[in-house]
């Protein structure tokens, strides 16, 4: 653990003094770990107490002295590699699942990230109340990591599930972050977003793709350890932070030059991008001026890319997608075979919550064996992970290979 990053974010819960072993153990196994606290907290265990145990300064609130005025949120949101928050009050789960900052700790996360790991603890009618249960999920399918409180007595004299689990099992949870990842020492390249093709200097034919999809299984593979080079068109979400490379471009031509001058260094790619099949054939230099009553463009077929690839591939891992309005297997599992693809998420965008410009996707895997898989609606940043840990174990354990065929 050593140099290693962690802020604790102490929430006011009785559990808040088992905190102080966990920062005293991240200590001692040679991390640098500060502390900060909400005001509730501190009623429970003085800031000296963590100051003390970690030998850095506590923070707790906002605006602290204004001559030294250094933007505290944004310096611990910098300095952390995880923040580990525990315990963690039912209060602090509903702020920070409807990213609430109205204090030191929530201004911190929102202005984070990077990896989260979550030790709610409370009494058992307060978690399993509908409303925490809630809040829970909608940061599970954000990608924040929640540890689940054990069961046994409690501070208020009931018995049931709401403890803050041992400092021992919370920093075992920590050192398992920071062990080796899935994707250690892999390099990915992902594309994403949709492709741009010039009418003219003001006008381009595009497509409804967000991006959204791409930019999860970047962070995604980021996450799991992998250096990720993001291709992308256009697109309306930010980038992860921590790529090892961000290529924005917009024609198919353009992507396909960036995707081959990486290809060559990557174990796998993953081409979510929604690329044009066709380009205009001669883009006008100029503004085209309103006139005859008709306009008729001339389109020219774009190279797929991802077929190109499928013929130069050597070990490289292939993932393609295919975003279908009818016949989804039978159009997806052509493109698997003739893209030379080692598998293939399929997905129907004319279903509700699936497809183009929505956070969620309802999606289908199919392998070169012909096995499928099929997932429930799920949020595009956990499907993503499913695409990255597919992706790890083929890179991580011989390939097979399968004939293949078109099914029909
Ligand atoms: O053939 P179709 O466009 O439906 O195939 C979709 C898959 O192929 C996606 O993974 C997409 O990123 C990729 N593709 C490509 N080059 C193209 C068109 C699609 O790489 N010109």
């Amino acid at each position: 653990m050593r140099g290693k990053n962690i802020l604790i974010g102490v929430t006011g819960g009785i559990a808040a003094y088992k905190v102080v072993e966990v920062a005293s153990r991240l200590k001692k196994s040679g991390a640098n770990v500060k502390v900060m606290m909400t005001r509730h907290a501190t009623e429970f265990v003085s800031p000296r107490t963590f100051h003390e145990i970690t030998g850095n300064a506590v923070s707790v609130e906002m605006f602290g002295d204004a001559a030294n005025f250094n933007v505290a949120h944004i310096a611990l949101a910098n300095f952390a590699d995880l923040i580990l928050i525990a315990p963690a009050t039912a209060n602090f789960l509903a702020k920070m699942a409807h990213g609430i900052a109205d204090d030191l700790l929530t201004t911190t996360i929102l202005a984070f990230d990077k990896e989260i790991l979550i030790a709610p603890a409370m009494n058992t009618k307060m978690y399993e109340n509908p409303a925490t249960q809630a809040n829970l999920e909608i940061l599970k399918a954000r990608g924040v990591k929640i540890l689940e409180p054990a069961s046994g007595n409690l501070a208020c004299g009931t018995v049931g599930k709401g403890r803050l689990p041992e400092p021992k099992e919370i920093c075992a949870e920590v050192e398992k972050f920071f062990a080796d990842k899935i994707l250690s020492g892999k390099k990915l390249l992902v594309t994403a977003g949709g492709t741009v093709e010039a009418i003219d200097p003001v006008r381009y034919i595009g497509n409804r793709s967000s991006g959204r999809m791409g930019y999860e299984i970047a962070r995604s593979a980021g996450k799991a350890g992998a250096q990720v080079v993001l291709i992308s068109g256009k697109s309306e979400v930010e980038p992860p932070s921590g790529l090892e490379e961000f290529i924005k471009i917009e024609s198919a031509i353009k992507m396909r030059e960036e995707v081959l001058k990486h290809f060559d260094s990557v174990d796998a790619v993953v081409m979510s991008a929604a690329v044009a099949d066709y380009r205009i054939k001669n883009p006008a230099a100029q503004k085209i001026k309103k006139s005859a009553e008709t306009l008729t463009l001339e389109l020219v077929k774009n190279p797929d890319i991802l077929k190109e690839l499928g013929g130069l591939k050597e070990n490289q891992i292939l993932v393609g997608f295919a975003a279908e309005t009818q016949n989804i297997l039978e159009y997806a599992n052509k493109k698997l075979v003739e893209k030379n693809l080692d598998f293939i998420v399929a997905n129907d965008v004319t279903i509700e919550g699936a497809g183009f410009g929505v956070p969620t996707n309802i999606a289908t895997i199919i392998w070169r064996n012909g096995d499928i898989e099929t997932f429930d609606k799920m949020s595009k940043a956990a499907l993503a992970e499913k695409i990255v840990e597919r992706v790890a174990d083929l890179l991580n354990k011989d390939k097979k290979f399968f004939p293949l065929t078109v099914n029909h």
